[in-house]
């Protein structure tokens, strides 16, 4: 008997729903079936009065069906409210779909790749080195050996290694700005004039290659200095190479980086690993040549220095001395992006600022 009336109600309740055209129709609906006051939920309160074996099979059906009925309930729902939201909306579908923002390479991402095609295309090769560096590498190879006076050009973060602080129980920071107080000879490198030896340990010339990487000093920053910045080394080594082939791929490398003529200066100056040694500028292309906060009102911007391969560099390498002869030389990249871009600080580089990153 409860059994033909849930039964009846079911199939009355789907015909209805098919049958409805909006939201407020199907809620209506859903309260006249399933309420608290519907005819179905009455014959479920009579349940208590039957057999237990009607009351089990009755149960079950009513279950079933109120299961499913809540089902159709929630789609109908569903579908007219997309219909509904859609309307009200207005949605226009021609409209093109928002931009999704992409990332792009860091601006001096950009130059070292620009470097590395110009350079690839005058037939170097590129090498690598590690940015922690053992004394040897960085400095006592490149002819700079313990207490001589250049090592203070470049401040070094001496790094305490393991072995070291076994040893030297006293020594607490992880960074030391002198040599002194270390044993072990762990440093980040200050120059990427490393690799110059790195490269001559495992290959023999003739050879061409630049080394563009990161560096580490420690100085304090100003608009022309970093602690932490990039430089690029070039080391070209033979039986034959003069200062006239430093000159010329000098001259063509700058040519093509800025795409137009640019005055560059060459100072004498000294280098330990280099004999001659000069130093570079070049006209302040961001002022030209006025004076601003690019050029620290020189006019001029020291972009790097260069020279002729010391032969005591060769021998700290494993060559033999006087056999080979070659130029070096190693240039600030951001000094050199600046140049190319007209900034005025270099700090910007690091600074993460996008309203800066977004313009390249
Ligand atoms: C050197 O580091 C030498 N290793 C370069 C070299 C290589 C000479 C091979 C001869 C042969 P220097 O300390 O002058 O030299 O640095 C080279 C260039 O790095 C500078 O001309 C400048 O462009 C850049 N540079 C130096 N210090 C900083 C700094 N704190 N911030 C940004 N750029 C710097």
């Amino acid at each position: 008997m409860l059994k033909e009336q849930i039964e009846k109600i079911e199939k009355e309740a789907l015909g209805r729903i098919q049958a409805v055209k909006t939201v407020e129709e199907i809620l209506q609906l859903e309260i006249e079936y399933l309420g608290r006051k519907s005819d179905f939920v009455g014959i479920l309160r009579q349940l208590k009065d039957v057999s237990a074996e009607e009351k089990r099979e009755v149960g079950k059906l009513a279950n079933a069906v109120k299961i499913q009925l809540q089902e159709k309930f929630e789609q109908a729902k569903q579908k007219m409210a997309v219909s509904f939201d859609a309307q009200a909306e207005k949605i226009d579908v021609t409209i093109p779909a928002r931009e999704i923002p992409l990332g792009h390479l860091h601006p001096l991402t950009q130059i070292q790749n620009d470097l590395e095609d110009i350079f690839i295309s005058m037939g170097f090769e590129i090498a690598d080195g590690p940015e922690v560096e053992d004394e040897f590498h960085n400095f006592d190879a490149l002819n700079m050996p313990k207490n001589h006076p250049a090592r203070d050009m470049q401040d070094t973060f001496w790094l305490k290694s393991q072995t070291n602080a076994d040893k030297k129980r006293t020594c607490t920071d992880e960074t030391q700005t002198g040599a002194d107080n270390v044993d072990e000879q762990i440093l980040m490198r200050t120059h990427t004039s490393n690799v110059q030896i790195r490269y001559m340990e495992t290959h023999q010339p003739p050879f061409r290659i630049i080394a563009p990487g990161r560096i580490f000093r420690n100085e304090s920053t100003d608009s022309t200095h970093e602690h932490t910045f990039h430089q690029f080394e070039a080391l070209v080594v033979g039986d034959d190479i003069s200062v006239g082939n430093f000159k010329f791929v000098a001259q063509e490398f700058f040519s093509k980086f800025f795409e137009k003529d640019v005055a560059v200066r060459l100072r004498p100056s000294f280098f330990p690993f280099t004999e001659p040694s000069f130093e570079f500028d070049i006209s302040c292309l961001v002022c030209d040549g006025k004076g601003c906060s690019a050029c620290r009102g020189a006019g001029w911007l020291e972009i790097g220095g260069a020279g002729m391969v010391n032969q005591n560099v060769f021998v700290a390498a494993g060559y033999p001395r006087n056999k080979y002869q070659g130029f070096a030389w190693g240039f600030g990249l951001e000094r050199l992006a600046m140049m190319k871009y007209k900034i005025d600080d270099i700090r910007h580089f690091h600074g993460g600022d996008l309203r800066f990153l977004k313009q390249f």
